[in-house]
């Protein structure tokens, strides 16, 4: 099986060796893709195969990226996986959310019941792993913290030095615990994450640092069994759309070049919609989109949804190109609509971080017009865990979430109140048997 790394640019195509250290085509800039020559002829045997691994205890068997690995034969050492059991993640039925949002069923995958709690372990995984074929020693990353979490963490498993680059207070501090614990460099940089990206891009290229943003195709290679997972825990039973979170658009570009290929392979015969929800004021591509624009729009990104706080994706051409070929749809919802669909995931016993919520307020707002209709069978992505951003949720919960407040160390201005709609504030009780019984009503 051989794997090479291609410019996804359509007049380029060039091809180049998958150990050559570029995260871009050397002779175009263009985007890179992972590809193989696949050796898959009878899929059905392939589904078996994957189903009985779940009987075994082989460490690539126990993970839920490694299991499917055929789908992405790019390690033919198994020695040199980076493996943390990450994946096999649960899909939950969603009644709450399902009537919240109009439709008749709705399910979740919950990306966020990973090792370090994000979707990207899934790619993290594949992602050091290539960087320990590579025999590279230092990995960096910029991030808006689960990826530097995810990095930092298996860089730690093995054995190689982290660097990570984060937007100075503008990181969630369960995010930054993680990557603190694990060991990684931290550096905290004046500016946004788009000038983090730039940076870490900068000096990757001219050093013998490996760069592990989703911009790096081994990484989505990892991510596309989010989707091939969900299919298998579905005995193959195909959805008709799939919402997914976009801000770098790793993710939802992993997702298409997965439907892609398991649809030419023939796994699957129909292909799910990829539908990609952003922030109202964190939307890049939607702009581009709406616009038909043949380059990016940047934007200055704001949203309290942190993670997706991303005004210049590097990848939006291989997102644009998973819209394409899904015949998905891009949208935007509002600082209260994703305020108020996180606490409506959080009736369901779910819970997730505020971006993971930009899925179920945007399914709402596309029944709402008709773009979803309400029969359809739609699988949510929840991308993060709620752990890592309880500020969020406490402030909502005791109304008090703000789309604008300003810190200098501590709260200094408070604009733009989001309205606690599904308020769940915890109550002051004396601690007197009496008191407590006359609150419970008993
Ligand atoms: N949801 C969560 C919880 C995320 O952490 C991210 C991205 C996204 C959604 C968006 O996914 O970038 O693939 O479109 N977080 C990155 C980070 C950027 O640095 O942790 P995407």
């Amino acid at each position: 099986m051989s794997a090479y790394l291609q410019c996804i640019e359509e007049n380029c195509q060039k091809r180049i060796s998958p150990t050559t250290k570029a995260h871009v085509c050397p002779d175009c800039s263009g985007l890179l893709d992972v590809m193989y020559d696949f050796q898959i002829t009878d899929p059905d045997k392939f589904k078996q195969t994957f189903q009985q691994r779940r009987l075994s205890n082989d460490p690539l068997d126990l993970s839920g990226v490694w299991r499917y690995r055929e789908l992405l034969p790019f390690c033919s050492d198994p020695a040199k996986v980076v493996t943390m059991q990450e994946g096999n993640t649960p899909i939950y039925e969603a009644p709450h959310c399902a009537e919240y949002a109009g439709l008749k069923r709705l399910h979740l995958k919950h990306q966020g019941l990973n090792p370090t709690g994000s979707f990207k372990d899934n790619g993290m995984t594949a992602g050091v792993t290539q960087a320990r074929l590579m025999n590279s020693r230092m990995v960096a990353c910029a991030s808006t913290g689960n990826t530097s979490a995810s990095m930092a963490a298996y860089a730690a498993r093995a054995g190689m030095k982290a660097v990570i680059f984060i937007p100075d207070q503008q990181i969630a501090f369960g995010k930054l615990s993680q990557s603190l614990d694990y060991g990684a460099l931290t550096l905290q940089l004046e500016g946004d994450f788009d000038e983090a990206m730039k940076m870490v891009k900068e000096i990757t290229e001219e050093s013998e640092v490996y760069l592990l943003n989703s911009i790096n195709p081994f990484r989505l290679e990892g991510q596309k069994t989010i989707i091939i997972e969900m299919l298998a825990q579905r005995g193959w039973k195909i959805p008709d759309r799939v919402v997914v979170p976009g801000g770098n658009l790793g993710n939802s570009s992993s997702f298409g070049k997965a439907i892609k290929e398991l649809h030419d392979l023939g796994f699957i015969d129909k292909m799910p919609m990829v539908t990609i929800i952003q922030a109202l004021r964190a939307n890049p591509l939607y702009k581009t989109l709406i616009d038909r624009s043949a380059r990016l729009i940047r934007v200055e990104a704001h949203t309290l949804a942190t993670a997706i706080k991303i005004g210049n994706p590097v990848s939006w051409k291989k997102a644009m190109r998973a819209m394409e070929w899904t015949r998905g749809w891009c949208d935007v919802v509002s600082e209260q609509e994703i305020a108020d669909a996180k606490a409506m995931i959080g009736r369901d016993g779910v819970g997730c971080e505020p971006a993971s919520a930009t899925t179920v307020a945007g399914i709402k707002k596309l029944i709402q017009t008709k773009e979803i209709d309400k029969e359809e069978d739609v699988v949510a992505v929840l991308t993060g865990n709620l752990l890592k951003d309880p500020d969020y949720t406490v402030n909502y919960h005791q109304n008090n979430l703000y789309e604008k407040a300003s810190y200098k160390n501590e709260l200094i201005e408070r604009k733009d109140k989001i309205q606690s709609t599904f308020a769940n504030a915890p109550l002051k009780v004396k601690a007197r048997k009496e008191e407590i019984l006359r609150v419970l009503g008993l």
